[in-house]
């Protein structure tokens, strides 16, 4: 029983002394300061794009608010203080003080602390703005060179990309080849290709990301140039007199071939010679020869030429006995005396069978 009557004036003493407090409370004497209902919140935002620090206060009262960036008044009360004041503005209502920025630029970025300044002090809370850039390549180099929409390099060369890029965060850089079945990534920003190539002749693409949107790439088309491949499709060719024939040499050039010719005794031949493209760096040289003389037996040479160097090769035309006029390229040869040779061996062979039947 008296630990109860004990307990309850204990109770009834908190109460008074809590009344007591109260009313000194409303007083005046100890006024609640103003605060921040919650605490100013960091920004990133897209260099250009606006942004807006948040300053949310309680029990205001008459305090005094004001922003500072990096310890630099920006505002008090109403009035932007800096002299770019033009791109800000305040919403100073009720419970808030927000500062906004109607277009960043790089160097708005910074700390920014609201200050609320009362009688008997002040308060602060504070939050950073972050300005992003997005990813830009900014050079783009081969073998130390700035490149344009194309590069050209001698194949057997070592050969270096380099690619860098700016922006906020700073950009992550990769290069990738582009294929009509899909695409090959190399994981940095510089690749490099020792003895390059002709294989590796293609459209090249630089793409900087940052997670800052968009991306950006820059291309370039990379050729392999080479020493151009020339070889006889035949390097002995048989034909008969007055008969017709003709030479072939499969050419791969790259630069395209600036000279493509035939010659004979170092003499230059045009007439019956044409190049056939088949699509892309190759073809064939051909000289026609339409009625086959006794001079035109012999060396000939396929000469082609880009800006890389001149190759050649050569073909020997060698004389069989006559066909039947009406038989141009025919199988079977009459050697007289009512003995007919078959062509179906090697003609080196043959033509030593020839020889030896006409004698
Ligand atoms: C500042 O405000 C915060 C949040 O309202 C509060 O917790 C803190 O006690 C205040 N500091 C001062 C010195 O008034
Ligand atoms: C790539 O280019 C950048 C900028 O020009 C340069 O600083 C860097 O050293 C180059 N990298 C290589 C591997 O050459
Ligand atoms: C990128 O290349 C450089 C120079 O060749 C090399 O030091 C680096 O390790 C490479 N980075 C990656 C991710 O492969
Ligand atoms: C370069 O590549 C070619 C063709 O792949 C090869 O024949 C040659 O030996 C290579 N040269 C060097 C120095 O590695």
């Amino acid at each position: 029983m008296g630990l109860l009557q004990l307990h309850a004036r204990t109770m009834s003493r908190l109460v008074a002394t809590t009344i007591l407090l109260c009313l000194w409370v409303n007083s005046g004497h100890c006024q609640q300061n103003p605060g921040f209902a919650s605490p100013v919140a960091s920004v990133d935002t897209i260099v250009g794009q606006p942004a807006i620090l948040r300053c949310t206060v309680k029990n205001r009262g008459d305090a005094r608010l004001s922003w500072v960036k990096n310890s630099i008044p920006v505002s008090m009360g109403n009035d932007i203080l800096l002299a770019d004041k033009n791109r800000m503005s305040l919403i100073n209502t009720g419970r808030q003080y927000d500062l906004h920025i109607t277009k960043t630029v790089l160097e708005d970025e910074g700390t920014y602390t609201c200050v609320i300044y009362f009688s008997s002090g002040y308060n602060s809370s504070s939050g950073d703005l972050t300005i992003l850039v997005p990813p830009t390549v900014q050079s783009m180099t081969v073998n130390g060179q700035e490149v344009g929409q194309k590069v050209v390099v001698e194949e057997g060369t070592d050969t270096l990309f380099n690619c860098t890029a700016t922006g906020k965060p700073v950009p992550n850089v990769i290069w990738k080849k582009l294929g009509k079945h899909g695409s090959v990534f190399f994981q940095n920003s510089t690749v490099l290709m020792s003895n390059v190539s002709r294989t590796a002749s293609g459209r090249y693409s630089c793409l900087a990301s940052n997670n800052v949107s968009p991306t950006h790439n820059r291309v370039v088309d990379f050729e392999v140039h080479y020493v151009p491949t020339v070889t006889p499709r035949r390097s002995e060719v048989m034909a008969v007199l007055r008969g017709r024939t003709s030479l072939k040499c499969d050419v791969d050039a790259l630069p395209a071939a600036t000279q493509l010719d035939w010659y004979k005794d170092n003499r230059k031949i045009s007439l019956g010679r044409r190049y056939e493209s088949t699509g892309g760096t190759t073809g064939t040289l051909v000289l026609e020869l339409a009625d086959v003389r006794d001079g035109d037996f012999g060396e000939y040479i396929c000469r082609i030429r880009n800006s890389v160097a001149l190759r050649e090769a050569s073909i020997t035309l060698y004389e069989v006995a006559t066909l039947p006029p009406t038989t141009p390229g025919y199988a079977e040869l009459d050697v007289g005396s009512g003995h007919r040779l078959s062509c179906t061996c090697i003609t080196v062979l043959w033509m030593i069978l020839v020889t030896l039947i006409l004698q």
